[in-house]
């Protein structure tokens, strides 16, 4: 198996290094535009290789699109990231141009992978690439739902006292600080409600904690996130590579799906060697419906301003 990463900045890196530890893959190459930056960071991760014990072989690489041919994943991370007291949305300009050209460049060289996107704004960008790409649409996956998923089971396992790996919590919607739609009422903690456990003001406070996630970390970092940003696309990777069949919120292109048409978006979807295989709907409460129709019609807003010709 080979997989591309884009991008050797923080989140590209982090996921880069987890996909080695992990060895998913035989080859994995990590590119990047900045003139030897994507070759430093392969060789210092090549060299824990010795002291992780995997076999991964990690190649940097300078603008190399040839060196990428025939990756089965490509994740795309590419992108200004955000500065404290931005939205993920004002990034859109800037971001489209680069997430199109990249696009463009790795499907000449691998025509039929599969692309995980996480340059920000995620749902546009994940929905430019399905427009522009010219993929079978369950060849492209958006991967915030498993980012924000993996924030609700901390700030809920935080207010329970539990382990996060004891947790089933989903978050649906778009991948921002007033789209996201944690499913609180949904959560369980080995297949008790966690609403059991949680009085009201709780609730709302993991709910509202786990919109503003990634502001929080960006206002204490100075930058975006990027740990669980790139264990989040190391395990979507994962599932796909090894047909996992994993269950995982990711943003996915929606053909009525949940009452949505042409619109990428968060929802459960079944990850295997496929990309995304399945859509699962979850049988939603009025309340929760009408914050995802909420939540869609602020996507695709945000979609409008892309030029698709
Ligand atoms: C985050 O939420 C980078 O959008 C990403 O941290």
């Amino acid at each position: 198996m080979k997989v591309t990463v884009v991008g050797a900045g923080a989140v590209g890196a982090t996921c880069a290094d987890n996909i080695a530890r992990k060895e998913l893959a035989q080859e994995l190459v990590l590119l990047d535009i900045r003139e030897g930056f994507a070759e430093g960071k392969a060789i210092d991760m090549m060299q824990t290789s010795a002291l992780l014990g995997f076999d991964t072989k990690v190649k940097g690489v300078t603008n190399d699109y040839a060196s990428t041919a025939g990756s089965d994943v490509v994740v795309i991370t590419s992108g200004l990231p955000r500065k404290p007291g931005m939205t993920r949305e004002e990034l859109i300009g800037t971001n489209a141009g680069i997430v199109k050209s990249v696009t463009e460049n790795i499907l000449k060289h691998s025509p039929d992978t599969i692309i995980v996107v996480v340059s920000n704004p995620m749902d546009t960008m994940t929905y430019l690439t399905l427009k522009t790409s010219g993929l079978p649409e369950n060849r492209i996956i958006g991967m915030g739902g498993a980012l924000d998923s993996s924030r609700f089971k901390y700030y809920l396992s935080q207010e329970l006292g539990c382990s996060p790996a004891d947790l089933n919590a989903v978050v649906i919607g778009g991948h921002g600080d007033t789209t996201m739609i944690p499913l609180i009422n949904h959560a369980t903690w080995n297949s008790v409600p966690v609403t059991q456990f949680l009085s009201k003001e709780q609730q709302d406070k993991i709910v509202s904690d786990t919109m503003v996630g990634g502001a929080t970390l960006t206002r204490l970092i100075g930058t975006s996130a990027w740990y669980a940003p790139g264990a989040g696309t190391a395990m979507i990777v994962e599932s796909i590579l090894r047909d996992e069949k994993k269950l995982v919120p990711c943003c996915v292109s929606l053909d009525g799906e949940y009452g949505q048409n042409d619109i990428a978006i968060g929802v459960p979807v079944v990850l295997g060697k496929n990309g995304w295989e399945k859509i699962v709907e979850l049988n939603l409460s009025g309340d929760e419906k009408a914050a995802f129709a909420k939540s869609a019609e602020a996507v695709r807003s945000m979609n409008s301003v892309l030029e698709l010709a």
